[in-house]
């Protein structure tokens, strides 16, 4: 297999960890990858959204798999434009059509989608600047605290939660009135679900899958789960509450409805899905569906994949992932992720990053916003490098992981120190 992973984050820099267990660095490619990638394989220039350039750079190197990190792309269309060029029809995409990309890129469609198979998700409307009354009345029916989402992509700004019906009709209308551009056109209202959540990642050829570890982020930048949100602060993997019983329902009320529906519906899938979920009492309702794997999930779950993910990848391929065997490591792993001080609101970068030898048997180190200069390795975003341990327990894990944070040094670095702290 020579492999292109495109994107620059954790996850990525995780991938292509995982892939690097199988394969040379010489067939293996980032684009544009960040400062950890380029001691696993080739960085290579680019923008993820420069469909024509990914072309070039595939051909030029003999790339076989392209690996879609990140959502955009796919909403985008990158699986098509590749299938609609005769020159690259031997190059497996993994990721799905732009079809099945909708899932991820209109909540309106991942909703209707729900609706239609029956697939536990709490009651919702969608609403546009024409029928902004109907919505306000909807919003009678329901009680605090009030979800409205846009229904495309809004930079991870488009859900906003309030409290008071007043608040949330003003919210509808501005939302309705171009706050987000052309994503928020539509408008999703749904019921507010409570309960506890996770990600579920399910690889699928479209006719088989497997259902990946299961894992939980940490989305909020302050201690207890409070401030502002953040790309991710960290992860765990196992989750304690998804244990046999619900993993079971899982499965049955929201696994194979999706992927029944996806072949209903002839949507073109090879690729992850990933299934945002609460827990509401004892039963798993979906809150999103994300079409690519969770950043920092990822960092955390390579670490309990067992089975080749080159093996894996090349069943999605070849649509013979029934034949592919797969298994967890029965151990438990995290990520914690330091980043820049003052994130997520505005922060410096190119702050020298020292670290000591850290990477073991138990831990492993992932960049996601590093960059190199004057081949010293700096700061090049909020988000900058994850931690990742294994270990027998949760307890273990942890520890292990920020034992090691303290190796790690810049100017500003900040991290969780209470991931898990609700489980
Ligand atoms: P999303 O951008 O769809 O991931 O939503 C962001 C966050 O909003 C989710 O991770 C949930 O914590 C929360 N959220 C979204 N929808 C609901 C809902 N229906 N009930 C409760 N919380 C929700
Ligand atoms: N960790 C959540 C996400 O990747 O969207």
């Amino acid at each position: 297999m020579r492999i292109l992973i495109i994107g620059s984050g954790g996850r990525e820099h995780a991938i292509g960890w995982k892939i690097a267990q199988d394969i040379q660095r010489d067939n293996l490619f980032f684009l544009p990858g960040n400062a950890g990638t380029a001691n696993l394989g080739h960085n290579i220039a680019g923008d993820v959204m420069d469909f024509e350039h990914i072309k070039e750079v595939c051909l030029a190197n003999q790339v076989d798999t392209l690996f879609v990190g990140p959502e955009n792309p796919l909403c985008d269309g990158i699986y098509d434009s590749f299938k609609a060029d005769a020159d690259l029809g031997h190059i497996a995409v993994i990721g799905p059509s732009k079809r099945g990309a909708q899932l991820e890129g209109s909540k309106d469609f991942a909703k209707e989608f729900m609706q239609k198979y029956n697939i536990p998700t709490a009651r919702y409307q969608t609403f546009t600047l024409e029928t902004l009354e109907r919505g306000k009345a909807f919003l009678k029916e329901l009680s605090a605290p009030y979800v409205l989402k846009a229904d495309g992509p809004a930079a991870g700004k488009g859900v906003v939660i309030l409290d008071s019906y007043d608040e949330a009709a003003a919210e509808l209308e501005d939302m309705l009135k171009g706050k987000f551009g052309a994503s928020s056109s539509k408008v999703v209202i749904e019921e507010f679900l409570s309960g506890i959540e996770c990600s579920v990642f399910v690889l699928t050829d479209g006719k088989s899958y497997k259902i990946l570890p299961v894992a939980k982020d940490y989305k909020r930048i302050g201690e207890g789960d409070t401030g502002l949100n953040t790309g991710g602060m960290g992860a765990i993997s196992p989750v304690p509450f998804a244990d046999d019983v619900f993993m079971k329902k899982v499965k049955e009320q929201i696994v194979l409805p999706t992927l029944d529906g996806i072949q209903k519906e002839e949507i073109e899938y090879k690729g992850f899905i990933f299934l945002g979920l609460i827990k509401v009492n004892d039963d798993p309702y979906v809150i999103e569906y994300n079409v690519r794997l969770g950043d920092p999930e990822t960092e955390a779950i390579m670490l309990r994949i067992k089975s080749s993910l080159v093996a894996l990848l090349q069943g999605v391929a070849n649509q013979t992932l029934d034949q592919v065997t797969y298994e967890e490591e029965d151990y438990a792993a995290a990520t914690v992720m330091l980043v820049s001080g003052g994130y997520p609101e505005a922060y410096e970068k190119g702050k020298v990053i020292t670290e000591e030898l850290i990477d073991s048997d138990d831990v492993v180190v992932f960049h996601a916003g590093t960059a190199v200069r004057d081949s010293e390795i700096v700061t090049n975003g909020g988000r900058v490098i994850s931690v990742s341990a294994k270990g027998k327990s949760l307890e273990e894990v942890l520890s292990n992981a920020y034992e090691a944070t303290d190796k790690i040094t810049f100017e500003g670095k900040f991290y969780r120190k209470d991931l898990g702290f609700d489980l």
